[in-house]
């Protein structure tokens, strides 16, 4: 396994945080993984907002609506142990280890996500991999896609052992035992882009109409894509479409200020319109259609102590009441949900491809307990508690939180093969 770092540097602007900002040190960095052998940009994830009003569904978020909503529901208690640990995966990142870390307090893997409407069955490492015998699947994104794939193949390893390799920007782990494929492409932006770098501009550079072609070349060998992004784009950015500068994010360039919805938006449309290019009229893959996930935005969980860098100490889920749907996390969510219904509508003259939202940011906003915090190093209180600590409060603790995620996915795959069943 590759031991893949980015750095991540979590800054509060002046709305949120006073001048007390300014006074105290730089708060805290925090090494995520990814590439960290070619090279640690850091980058800075912008939380100020406004907020926007709760929402109510749509009528395009009702049109989702299933036999089960998995996205409404609350987390209850339950004694059963994870089916994975970091002695029956090695897959596990050391960044993600949270209970070899020396995380005190693991009470955070013994909660079900409990939907209103069902229950949510435990991942069947079986009954995945018998949905994918003879098929490639690929996720595509940035670190939380990473997070989500670790997950997947700790529980697959439970039953089949795969064989693990590394190509050109994307790992790959072969399950002979069904002839099936799981594989991650890295691509934070979906489309064309330089990450910020620490040497080079401290800001990223985005063409939205430019699909990303190390993982879009591939999309004709690919059964099933899912897409997972977004911390990227809080980043100071340049965008451009059409090979002029469209505008920017964060930045003190004479370009327009568009923020990071609008281009958010573009990117994903660019991404879901390339899969129905190459997709679409059966143009590949003999007539077998294409399925695509989109695994919606996860929300951070950064609270208190803001001079020393924000931490993520709670030890207990939310209730489902106790924190709403808000601001950046609904907007981002929304945006998803829009674009892949407009996808639906294009590619609906072609048949063959289908698309499904993973709607995973309620259930992931309701766990501040899920994260690596602090443990994202090795004992990191070993030597009393230093001036600094860093804490990551964006990816999840491996088991945990991230592996329900993977649990409603295997329960869209089957909702689509009962589908295929029928139509047959
Ligand atoms: C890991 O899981 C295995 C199998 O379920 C179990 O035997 C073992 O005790 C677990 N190890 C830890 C450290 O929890
Ligand atoms: C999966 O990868 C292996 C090894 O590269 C290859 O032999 C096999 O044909 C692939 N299977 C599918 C279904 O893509
Ligand atoms: C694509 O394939 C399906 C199933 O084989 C067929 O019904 C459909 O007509 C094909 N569409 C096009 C545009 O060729
Ligand atoms: C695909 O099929 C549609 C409808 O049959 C047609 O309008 C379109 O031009 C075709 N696209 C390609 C790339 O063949
Ligand atoms: C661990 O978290 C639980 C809540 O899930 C709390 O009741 C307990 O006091 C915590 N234990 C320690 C040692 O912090």
């Amino acid at each position: 396994m590759m031991t893949n770092t980015y750095t991540l540097k979590y800054k509060f602007t002046k709305n949120i945080i006073p001048s007390i900002f300014y006074i105290f040190p730089p708060i805290a960095l925090i090494c995520l993984y990814f590439y960290s052998h070619s090279f640690a940009p850091f980058f800075t994830l912008i939380t100020h907002y406004s907020p926007l009003p709760a929402s109510t569904p749509t009528e395009i978020e009702k049109a989702y609506e299933k036999t089960c909503d998995y996205s409404i529901g609350k987390w209850v208690h339950d004694k059963r142990e994870p089916l994975y640990n970091a002695t029956t995966c090695s897959n596990i990142k050391q960044s993600l280890n949270c209970i070899s870390n020396g995380r005190p307090n693991t009470t955070y893997q013994y909660w079900r996500w409990k939907p209103s409407e069902c229950n949510l069955p435990m991942f069947k490492p079986n009954t995945f991999l018998n949905l994918i015998k003879n098929k490639q699947i690929a996720f595509v994104g940035d670190s939380l896609a990473r997070n989500q794939i670790d997950s997947l193949i700790c529980l697959l390893s439970t039953t089949s052992t795969p064989q693990g390799s590394q190509h050109k920007g994307s790992t790959k782990w072969y399950f002979p035992s069904h002839n099936a494929n799981v594989s991650i492409y890295w691509s934070p932006f979906l489309v064309k882009g330089e990450q910020r770098k620490n040497k080079g501009p401290n800001y990223n550079t985005i063409f939205l109409d430019h699909v990303n072609e190390k993982w879009a070349n591939d999309i004709n060998e690919m059964d099933l894509v899912v897409l997972s992004f977004g911390h990227w784009f809080m980043v100071p950015s340049i965008y451009y479409e059409g090979d002029s500068v469209l505008g920017s994010h964060d930045l003190k360039f004479n370009y327009p200020k568009i923020g990071f919805y609008v281009p958010f938006r573009k990117a994903l449309r660019t991404a879901l319109n390339s899969i129905i290019d190459g997709r679409g009229n059966n143009s590949s893959k003999g007539n077998n259609g294409i399925d695509v996930i989109v695994t919606t935005y996860s929300p951070t969980h950064f609270e208190g102590d803001w001079d020393k860098g924000g931490t993520c100490s709670k030890s207990e889920p939310y209730e489902n009441e106790e924190k709403k749907l808000e601001g950046m996390d609904d907007e981002l969510r929304k945006i998803e949900f829009e674009e892949v219904e407009n996808a639906k509508v294009k590619a609906k003259e072609f048949g063959g491809i289908r698309f499904e939202i993973l709607d995973i940011t309620k259930l992931a906003l309701l766990r501040p307990d899920g994260h690596p915090g602090a443990y994202m190093n090795p004992f990191p209180f070993a030597k009393g508690v230093p001036k600094h600590v860093q804490n990551d409060c964006v990816h999840w603790c491996l088991p945990g939180p991230i592996d329900t995620w993977n649990e409603v996915f295997l329960e869209t795959m089957k909702k689509w093969d009962q589908r295929s069943q029928k139509e047959k």
